[in-house]
């Protein structure tokens, strides 16, 4: 049997870099401020199409939807920042003046075209900042993912756009349907349906024609209010005064109807045609449109399936016990001996008895950083055999000595 197109299993090396990934971002993320949540896999389906949006390609032709026992209409997860503003909305957490800030992780599921870095089972890693509509929460954002990269040596190009809001989006958006109407019939069949459901993102179809047809467009940064016009400025400046390299692409738009203002991708250019690494941006609208309280919103996800392909893991250091012995009764020896090692340390208790040569090639496999052995004069001395196998030295001990060694 095997694991379910575009799913895979993470075991060995891969399940390594997981933990060592979810290590570093969860210690960051803390110490900007973030606390863990974690909310359900699946939720009801209307959360995903008011929020992630009827017309994003997610909610038309990717969801794991179906009816559940009682007739409700759910769906596994796509993303997962709809689930944690529902958390926030359901707790009333927007009805408190102060601010949240929440970190995530998780399987995420979308029915796409499974590729390579592309799953229809991935993980995120996502961070969701509420109340605070400064534009300096955006800039953390984007150097908290890059204090995230850095830390694991993981190149990156940053983009940025800005989305604009209520006051100047609609005008640019009445600009690109003119354009778009006047080109119609050269576009693709999916941006003339765009035209009337969601015009902007006609600015990233992957359609060649399109593509040309779209460099002539009116670009959006070129028609922001001055309130976002200021915010996007302040955003660059500070990026560009902390060191934070980028570009400015007027077609980012992203695949998620929630966005205004900033909006984001870093993409690494190590990993072909599925580059992008993290995405998120501004969505000051989306809290009000599931039915909470007017709450400015900013955050990002990860996809750490991708993260995974990137990583180097730094040389592992030996660490713990390896224990082995010559006889059954040697083994049954070290038994209690393990135990009280296994209470602060990493110990592993061999049951085959086996020749000390074996033990040894057995320890080192495993990368201990000590092998106890029990042999025949060992046993008959009541003493235990000790090798460090870092230092290369070889001693013999009572069990009292060796557990005062450990202290
Ligand atoms: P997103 O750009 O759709 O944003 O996904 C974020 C990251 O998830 C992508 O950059 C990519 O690394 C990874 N990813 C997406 N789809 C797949 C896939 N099929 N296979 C493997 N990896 C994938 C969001 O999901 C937003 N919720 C981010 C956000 C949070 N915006 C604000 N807050």
């Amino acid at each position: 049997m095997k694991a379910l197109r575009g799913m895979k299993d993470i075991a060995f090396e891969e399940a390594k870099k997981y933990l060592y990934f979810l290590d570093i971002a969860s210690n960051i993320a803390k110490n900007y401020g973030f606390s863990y949540v974690e909310t359900p896999i699946l939720e009801e389906t209307s959360l995903f199409k008011r929020s992630v949006g009827n017309s994003s390609d997610i909610v038309n032709k990717e969801m794991y939807q179906f009816i559940d026992k009682g007739g409700h209409d759910v769906c596994l997860r796509p993303e997962g920042t709809a689930g944690v503003v529902r958390f926030f909305i359901s707790n009333k957490l927007d009805r408190v003046q102060q601010k949240y800030k929440f970190f995530y992780y998780g399987p995420m599921f979308r029915y796409e075209r499974p590729q390579k870095g592309r799953f229809r089972e991935f993980h995120q890693f996502g961070c969701e900042s509420f109340g605070e509509a400064s534009v300096l929460e955006d800039y953390t954002i984007i150097e908290m993912i890059d204090a995230i990269l850095k830390k694991l040596n993981i190149a990156y190009t940053l983009e940025i756009n800005s989305l604009g809001c209520n006051e100047c989006m609609p005008s640019y958006k009445e600009r690109l349907v003119n354009f778009l109407e006047d080109k119609k019939e050269k576009l693709c069949q999916d941006c003339q349906r765009r035209i009337t459901t969601n015009p902007i993102r006609t600015l990233d179809c992957k359609n060649n024609d399109c593509k040309t047809i779209l460099q002539e467009a009116p670009k959006l940064p070129e028609y922001l209010c001055n309130n976002c016009k200021k915010d996007f400025e302040l955003l660059q400046k500070l990026l560009k005064e902390n060191n934070i390299t980028f570009t400015i692409n007027p077609k980012l738009v992203r695949g998620l109807d929630y966005y205004n203002k900033s909006a984001f991708e870093f993409v690494s250019n190590e990993l072909g045609a599925q580059g992008a690494i993290a995405g998120g941006g501004r969505y000051d609208k989306l809290v009000e449109y599931l039915g909470g309280r007017a709450t400015p919103a900013v955050g990002f996800a990860i996809g750490i399936e991708r993260i995974i392909d990137l990583i180097k893991l730094p040389n592992e250091p030996r660490e713990g016990f390896y224990f082995g012995a010559m006889n059954d009764e040697g083994v049954e020896k070290l038994l209690p001996l393990v135990k009280e090692i296994r209470k602060n340390k990493k110990a592993i208790l061999e049951y085959t008895p086996k020749k000390l040569k074996a033990h040894l090639k057995a320890a080192d496999k495993v990368n201990a950083k000590y092998c106890v052995f029990i042999g025949e004069d060992e046993l008959q001395n009541d003493t235990l055999w000790l090798k460090d196998l870092e230092q290369k030295e070889e001693k013999i001990l009572t069990t009292q000595e060796f557990l005062q060694m450990l202290k």
